[in-house]
């Protein structure tokens, strides 16, 4: 299912065979939280803008519109018009940062909607049950990620449980995958690794469900507030115990340099809020760094966001215009920038691809590092 056709140092570059089509590799997933990315982007203009996986979470669309609901409107590929892969993220890490008062147990987390407060509760059981209603081509294990701050005996409790709930998740999925009215029974599952910043904790879990032979293996709890030092050391302590014929799959990470550092140390997939967030924001990315249109110096700029940039922006727009709009606060104004931001990101991956296919993965991105000290300044 996953086939490396190239490899450079440890940046690989491979190809993920689903259902829904075949995932080219390194990539980034461009996050939909609630089947939408924020900033009026439909699913059509995802093609536009070289959108491989749209990702979103079933903790939101649990809570609204309801699993359900996608279910009997035919899943969310039909619900939201994306023919393409698209994967959950289980909910877990969404419990944890948006639900207010919650409970874990060892058979799963009471907590309460942060729509309407209403008592919920979501197991391993409850969150394979959910995004097999919503039959995304790749579900996420459910799995705690702790605070940055827990102690260390906390930690080693919450991964062992984390491990526990995890072969709970792949027996159920089994079990859902064969059943009659299951909409996707090809539905593939990632495990997680956690394990916050020790090492010897995340290296024993990472062989422990290295063995369970689960479709690809994520590295959860990073860019919890560590610093990046620690995250590159994490994932290269950790990614000699993932199988190799597995995807990696770095969760919530990140800016450019982020993706490029992890890529060389042999991250497959990748997802961030970041390029949708900033753009809605006006803050936009390029070769030479990120640059705020709200500043005043763009207000006469003709030129756009980024020479020779073929995204929907750039081909028809000024930063001056652009920055009008923000401040006017039009959507569209908000619409270009998102878009802009993910074209980015998605045509980085694709220089990634490419540079890992001719060997020269480590000068690429040397250069493109330089280029965005530019705007750091
Ligand atoms: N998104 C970012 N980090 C995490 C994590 O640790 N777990 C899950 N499920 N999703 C994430
Ligand atoms: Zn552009």
């Amino acid at each position: 299912m996953f086939k490396v056709l190239a490899k450079d140092g440890n940046a690989k570059r491979g190809e993920f065979t689903t259902v829904h089509g075949k995932i080219q590799t390194p990539v980034f997933m461009n996050v939909g939280t609630a089947a939408a990315i924020k900033g009026a982007v439909a699913a059509e203009d995802l093609k536009t803008i070289k959108t491989q996986v749209e990702l979103s979470n079933t903790y939101h669309l649990h809570v609204r519109p309801g699993d359900k609901v996608v279910k009997k409107l035919g899943g969310l590929h039909k619900f939201m018009n994306w023919d393409r892969p698209i994967l959950t993220d289980s909910g877990g890490f969404q419990v944890f940062s948006l639900a207010g008062l919650r409970k874990i147990k060892e058979e799963g987390v009471y907590f309460n909607s942060h729509v309407d407060g209403r008592k919920i509760f979501m197991g391993p059981e409850e969150s394979m049950q959910i995004q097999s209603n919503l039959a995304s081509t790749i579900a996420m294990a459910f799995d705690e990620c702790p605070s940055s701050v827990a102690s260390r005996q906390y930690i080693e409790n919450s991964v062992a449980r984390t491990t526990r709930w995890l072969e709970r998740c792949k027996k159920e999925m089994n079990r859902l995958n064969g059943l009659e009215d299951t909409i996707n029974k090809n539905q593939l599952l990632f495990g997680i690794n956690q394990g916050g910043i020790y090492d010897d904790i995340r290296v024993e879990q990472a062989k422990a469900i290295a063995d369970m032979d689960l479709d690809g293996y994520a590295v959860g709890g990073l860019a919890v507030g560590e610093s990046h030092e620690e995250m590159y050391r994490i994932i290269e302590k950790v990614e000699p115990h993932l199988p190799k014929d597995k995807p990696i799959y770095l969760m919530g990470v990140g800016t450019p340099a982020n993706i490029l550092e992890a890529v060389e140390r042999g991250v497959d997939f990748f997802d961030c809020v970041y390029p949708s967030r900033n753009g809605r924001h006006g803050h936009v990315y390029t070769n030479a760094g990120k640059l705020n249109l709200f500043n005043a110096k763009y207000e006469t700029d003709s030129r756009p966001i980024e020479e020779g940039c073929e995204c929907p922006a750039c081909k028809y727009h000024s930063r001056a215009y652009i920055r009008h709009l923000l401040k006017a606060k039009e959507m569209l104004g908000m619409r270009l920038c998102v878009l802009h931001n993910l074209y980015f990101y998605n045509t980085m991956m694709e220089e990634i691809r490419d540079a890992i296919e001719a060997g020269n993965y480590a000068e690429y991105k040397a250069k493109k590092l330089e280029g965005f000290k530019e705007n750091d300044k």
